[in-house]
């Protein structure tokens, strides 16, 4: 099964499974507006329903939408329309082939997703491809690595929960990663829940 049929299958289920897992996103949505300039292009990476897009959208950013997956685009864009959020487009689109020219935005926000990615070095290269230099990246992501107890949990969850994490960071992990992207870390930040969030931003 490739990585949009997974979450395709979810999409319906998506808004209301998120909420055992969104203990941090208000202060993700406060830390959006400190390190996403006002009036910045932005590219949002694996979007899903658009738990965020609405906090990027604000501060007149001009927002492009993205996930992999058709049925979370289509739930988006429902979300958009009753929103009344005119300044985002909705695009169905992978993270290892972003469909965008080089050095074309100033920021790229990508939520809880490099965690699943079957290959999140190969997404990263493409979030520095498009960032212009001196862009930011922020990458919200839940940490399945902190600690022996909570890896043994997140093996099991990935036994009966569709949220599989394929890389297990713990917060030095996850800022190494983005690192040897060639991004510098400019805010590393771990944040409570049943797994942590850890809070990275980045310039290009
Ligand atoms: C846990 S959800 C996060 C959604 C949203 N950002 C949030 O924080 O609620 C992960 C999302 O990543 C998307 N995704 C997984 N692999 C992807 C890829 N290679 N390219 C783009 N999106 C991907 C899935 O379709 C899903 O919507």
């Amino acid at each position: 099964m490739n990585e949009a049929s997974i979450w395709d299958r979810l999409a319906g289920r998506y808004d209301l499974l998120v909420r055992a897992f969104d203990t941090s996103y208000d202060r993700v949505r406060a830390r959006i507006a400190e390190d996403v300039p006002a009036g910045a292009r932005v590219l949002e990476v694996a979007s899903g329903t658009g738990q965020f897009t609405a906090a990027l959208a604000a501060a007149r950013r001009r927002v492009t939408a993205t996930d992999v997956s058709p049925a979370m685009v289509e739930r988006l864009e429902a979300a958009l329309a009753s929103a009344g959020l005119t300044t985002v487009e909705a695009r169905v689109m992978s993270a290892y082939a972003l469909d965008a020219a080089e050095a074309s935005f100033d920021a790229v926000f990508c939520a809880n997703a490099l965690h699943v990615m079957d290959d999140p070095a190969r997404a990263l290269a493409e979030f520095g491809r498009v960032l212009r230099p001196g862009g930011v990246l922020v990458a919200p992501t839940f940490l399945h690595g902190t600690g022996a107890a909570r890896r043994a949990l997140s093996r099991a969850l990935s036994l009966v929960s569709p949220f599989v994490a394929r890389t297990r960071y713990d917060l030095d992990g996850l800022v190494a990663a983005v690192g040897e992207a060639g991004f510098t870390v400019i805010r590393a930040e771990r944040m409570p829940g049943l797994f942590p969030l850890g809070y990275v931003a980045a310039r290009r």
